[in-house]
């Protein structure tokens, strides 16, 4: 039953730690009923983040306990970009609607931009939920599994090029370069700001040893790095993931993005992991190819919606 009064409260600027984990535990409890989390990584880095540009949708019920929350990117010129989640036990009452509807006045202000929102698992509500608000699928996401990962790929690198890790502190701006080369055309990927990259460098899970860059004559090719996700959030055992790999559009074409994926895998392989995923665009043949050809088969799928979501607001409220 809908349920067209549900208030939901739209927030900017960082939450407070007691509220972030309310956020967290309403993203534990539907990842549990639905096999998948729905909140990325990004999303979850910027709930108290002082420099993200996004705006926090919170739905309570009458006692004051969270039932749904939304984030939207708005750093974006064209689009806002969300990710959105209803408490399991609050889920067809109109909650994922009334936070919809809370949404439209950020995504619709004066530069009028669109609404694209990510589904995780591209689970059957998530595709009920976005034909009934008329937002069809502008994207599709792989995740890709490779199991049993196995040691001792042979790493064929190309004439001149060697390998070593990233140094914190030192390789940032020349990453950040041949990453925002090489994912040019990407839509989150080619943007990473060094503030972004500084953040994941401070998570527990980073670690240089699994950060390598491919380098000849001094000069940055290509990377790839890797991370390690702990036993629960893949899976019943800890899992690798080939977070990203860049390979510099003039690099492109000697192989290198293959070397690169079996030397991260050698490397998640050394360090006991059984099992390795990592993200591709369904539409990127090229990097799914290499991919299948290292024994990675699609595990997962991610679908973005889309929609002109001009609708009339309902039970916003606006906070600083
Ligand atoms: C998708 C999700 C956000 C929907 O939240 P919700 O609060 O249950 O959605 P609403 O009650 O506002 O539903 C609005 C309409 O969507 C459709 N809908 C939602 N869930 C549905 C389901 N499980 N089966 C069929 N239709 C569904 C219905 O048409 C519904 O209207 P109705 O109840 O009047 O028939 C929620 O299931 C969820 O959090 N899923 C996991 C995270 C996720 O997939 N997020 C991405 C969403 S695009």
């Amino acid at each position: 039953m809908s349920d067209p009064s549900t208030p939901v409260q739209v927030r900017t600027g960082p939450l407070p730690t007691p509220e972030a984990d309310e956020v967290r535990e309403l993203a534990a409890r539907a990842a549990a009923v639905d096999g998948i989390a729905p909140l990325s990584e990004q999303p979850l880095l910027w709930l108290e983040d002082d420099q993200a540009r996004v705006a926090h949708l919170l739905a309570r019920d009458e006692d004051g306990t969270l039932t749904g929350y939304a984030q939207l990117d708005v750093s974006l010129a064209a689009t806002v970009r969300g990710e959105l989640v209803v408490d399991p036990a609050h889920r067809r009452r109109g909650v994922g609607r009334a936070l919809l509807a809370a949404g439209a006045p950020v995504t619709d202000d004066v530069l009028d931009r669109v609404l694209h929102v990510w589904a995780h698992g591209d689970l059957p509500a998530a595709r009920a939920f976005a034909a009934d608000a008329g937002m069809p699928v502008v994207r599709e996401l792989w995740q890709m599994r490779l199991e049993p990962l196995e040691r001792g790929g042979d790493v064929v690198l190309p004439p001149g090029v060697t390998l070593r890790q990233f140094v914190p502190g030192q390789d940032e701006d020349a990453w950040r370069r041949v990453n925002s080369r090489a994912f040019a055309h990407h839509p989150e990927q080619g943007r990473m700001t060094s503030a972004d990259l500084r953040a994941r460098e401070l998570e527990a899970w980073f670690d240089p040893a699994g950060f390598l860059l491919a380098e000849r004559d001094g000069k940055l090719l290509g990377s790839v790095w890797t991370k390690v996700h702990p036993a629960g959030e893949h899976g019943p055992v800890p899992v690798g993931e080939i977070y990203v790999v860049g390979v510099d559009p003039d690099a492109q074409g000697l192989g290198l993005g293959s070397a690169l994926t079996v030397a991260g895998l050698n490397h998640l392989a050394a360090r006991g992991l059984s099992a390795a995923i990592l993200y591709t665009g369904a539409e990127n043949t090229v990097a799914i190819r290499t991919y299948r050809r290292a024994g990675f088969e699609k595990s997962a799928t991610d679908v973005m919606f889309g929609s002109d979501t001009r609708r009339s607001p309902t039970g916003a409220t606006m906070a600083p």
